[in-house]
């Protein structure tokens, strides 16, 4: 018999192929967590702004404690995020160009020595056109600098990424890239960059607003990601449904495209706990600690699946 999936000991005791993760709020250990999640990224306490608030001043507290907690239940961590337009901080602005570059690069530094066995490290958030690229990219090689693939600030990320975290598996993550066929289009490109220089170890897709899209566009758009060979990570995964069983039948209906694809090498989920989740209707449990429909068939579903019940990738 499968015992009931999600948890952290069990996650430690097998090393299956995949984890279904969620991630850690602000502040202490969220109720619950190790009842039904085995990965862990922090929901804003690795971004840039909030660790480095005054240029050289560092506060990695609240990242440390998950961290620490990864370490001990041995779950994955996953440092959110390096480079993203968005959530950095203020101080940036005032920076010029090569003074800008050093202070991305000590920020990669500072996040090295204190994460340096973080399983997974978010290198670029959101970057594709129209999301929020970061908007100092020109000081990083902008779009055809050295390297002339129209995307050398990327490559450039991701080359000071390997060089201060060898031990982490390296991932590109953005939205809508499972919804929009357009958005798909433009992310692939920049995959295969990054792959060509052996820079990523995973694709992350997002995947807030998935429940606008169907079990049929989903799997084709994963077939297509996963034709670039660099394995899929789902990182920010929610179904913004109010009503109890019309989210339900939207898991029932996108999880196992997600879940059995083989590409697919971990699920995250972004909040479950009823008034702090970023998107309003996508809890799955109520602030009573009771499960949503969509959880209890999550678990059942979990428990379901041969051989890959409790989840870590290796
Ligand atoms: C969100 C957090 O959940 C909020 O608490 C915060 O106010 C804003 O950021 N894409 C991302 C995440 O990569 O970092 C964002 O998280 C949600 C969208």
């Amino acid at each position: 018999t499968s015992s009931f999936p999600l948890t952290a000991d069990a996650a430690m005791a097998t090393g299956k192929a995949k984890f279904v993760g969620n991630i850690w709020y602000d502040g202490n250990a969220p109720s619950k967590y190790a009842d039904y999640w085995n990965q862990i990224t922090p929901e804003n306490a690795t971004k840039w702004g909030p660790c480095e608030p005054q240029q050289g001043v560092y506060n990695f507290s609240q990242a440390k404690a998950m961290y620490n907690y990864c370490k001990t239940n041995k779950i994955p961590f996953k440092f959110h995020t390096l480079i993203w337009g968005s959530q950095y901080p203020n101080w940036l602005n005032n920076l010029s160009g090569t003074a800008r570059k050093t202070a991305i690069e000590n920020w990669y530094k500072a996040a090295a020595q204190n994460f340096p066995d973080a399983e997974y490290i978010d290198v670029v958030n959101e970057a594709m056109p129209g999301h929020a690229p970061f908007p100092f990219k020109n000081d990083i090689g902008g779009d055809n600098g050295l390297y002339g693939t129209g995307w050398d600030w990327i490559v450039w990320s991701f080359e000071m990424a390997r060089k201060y975290f060898p031990n982490s598996k390296l991932l590109i993550n953005d939205y809508n890239v499972l919804n929009e066929w357009s958005c798909l289009d433009q992310y692939i490109p920049v995959v295969k960059i990054l792959k060509a220089r052996n820079l990523i170890d995973g694709v992350g897709c997002q995947s807030h607003g998935l429940e606008k899209t169907s079990a049929a566009n989903l799997k084709s758009r994963l077939d297509r990601l996963a034709a670039t060979g660099v394995p899929i990570y789902i990182s920010e995964l929610d179904l913004d449904i109010a009503d109890d069983n019309t989210q339900k039948n939207k898991m029932q209906e996108l999880f196992p495209v997600m879940y059995e694809h083989s590409a697919v090498k971990g699920i995250t989920i972004w909040g479950y706990l009823q008034g702090r989740t970023w998107i309003p209707n996508s809890h799955l449990l109520r602030s009573d600690g009771s499960e949503r429909p969509a959880m209890t068939w999550l678990k059942q579903y979990m428990a379901k699946v041969p051989g890959e019940d409790v989840p870590v990738e290796t």
